[in-house]
């Protein structure tokens, strides 16, 4: 049967059909009153979503545009960052920070392992010079499920009272609790196809007071992604260049749709969805990649030994019409990931628990319990 996909992949996520209806009009004028009226409200409802008072910008790009934005506005070449990876998004910051021509220091970990944050403490209390201009971190590292500590490695920094703290909130923002202005974040980029519950196309940071006194002095190259136009016109509920503007259409709806939910039942749901999935893949006895203490909300990554992670997700596919995500770099084939981000409900959770015991069994993996699965994700939602 046709158009049944369920898309559980930690992004693109599933849009919601309001969302949808929304975009499904004539573009209209990006410089006319009405599309001023729907940035002023978009803006307003993405600071609430971020918690902060910091400007939030919307740029037409994918997350690592967010990303790159955040590196040449506010860093100069051959300033010294600390740079956490343990993850494939992490590597990217590096590989970035490197491109760019920043004095790079890794603070790596395994991938499936969280960062360790003394690691961080270490190499800021030893900079008395303060030559650290940033620390770059992934918060949920959506490569192998892993949230790192981000609120922790961020009390070191402002310790250190120099560095800007600098976040890839991609696939934590909208999802886990990421108190901007509480915790004093600087710099936070993330991305429309994830917890935005929109299309991809668009890249969202938040930049601080201090980040912007940063940028007065930042000396990299930039000109489509430099924020001081984007700040200055949207202030006044308008943009440098032409937005997408039926993306920002679907985006004032998602919005809308979060704020009726609220950010702490938003919270709740996606550490429901993520502990019912664990327990649910675990009642399968399928291993799962990272711990539970620090289990990224949006993405479960299961690492199986008996079956082939990409014959599983292959059943999925071709039998339940369930996409799954597989490995990145060397996980390729050897794991594979459930997305639960963004317009993710209990029966999503359900339905991919049940499908995933039948296609065990469709395997030949006979450790299978009929139904383990099953009671074991709708126990967590009964406890919930
Ligand atoms: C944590 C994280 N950072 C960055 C990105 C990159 O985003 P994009 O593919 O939108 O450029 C992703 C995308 O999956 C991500 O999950």
């Amino acid at each position: 049967m046709n158009d049944k996909l369920m898309l559980m992949i930690p992004g693109p996520t599933p849009v919601p059909e309001q969302v949808l209806l929304a975009m499904a009009k004539h573009p209209i004028g990006h410089r006319s009153g009405e599309f001023g009226q729907i940035m002023g409200e978009v803006t307003q409802s993405l600071k609430w979503l971020h918690q902060t008072e910091n400007d939030v910008l919307t740029l037409t790009v994918s997350g690592t545009g967010a990303m790159e934005a955040g590196i040449i506005n506010f860093l100069s070449p051959g300033d010294r960052v600390l740079v956490g990876s343990n993850g494939k998004f992490g590597d990217r910051w590096g590989k970035m920070s490197t491109a760019f021509g920043l004095e790079v220091e890794l603070i790596t970990a395994d991938w499936g392992k969280p960062l360790d944050t003394e690691q961080f403490k270490e190499k800021l209390a030893a900079d008395t010079e303060k030559t650290i201009k940033a620390v770059i971190v992934t918060h949920s590292e959506t490569s192998t499920g892993v949230l790192n500590d981000v609120e922790t490695i961020n009390r070191y920094v402002k310790d250190h009272g120099e560095a800007l703290m600098m976040v890839d909130a991609v696939t934590s923002l909208g999802a886990f609790n990421l108190p901007i202005d509480d915790w004093g974040l600087d710099v936070v980029a993330s991305g429309s196809q994830k917890g935005y519950m929109i299309p991809p196309g668009l890249g969202f940071v938040s930049v601080s007071p201090k980040a912007w006194e940063a940028y007065k002095t930042a000396k990299l190259p930039k000109f489509y992604l430099d924020l001081g136009p984007y700040s200055k016109t949207a202030k006044k509920n308008s943009n440098p260049f032409t937005p997408p503007v039926n993306l920002v259409i679907g985006l004032q709806m998602a919005l809308r749709m979060m704020q009726q939910e609220g950010l702490e039942s938003i919270f709740d749901r996606h550490q429901r969805l993520m502990k019912a999935t664990r327990a649910g893949v675990k009642a399968l006895s399928l291993p799962l990649l990272g711990p539970d203490e620090y289990a990224s909300p949006a993405v479960t990554a299961v690492a199986p030994v008996s079956v082939e992670a990409e014959k599983i997700r292959t059943v999925m596919k071709k039998h339940y019409d369930i996409a799954l995500a597989g490995g990145q770099d060397h996980l390729k084939g050897k794991i594979f990931r459930i997305g639960h981000l963004g317009f993710v409900s209990d029966r999503d959770v359900l339905t991919v628990i049940g499908a995933l015991e039948a296609t065990l069994q469709e395997l030949g993996v006979d450790s299978v319990t009929p139904g383990a699965g099953i009671a074991a994700a709708a126990k967590v939602f009964a406890q919930s």
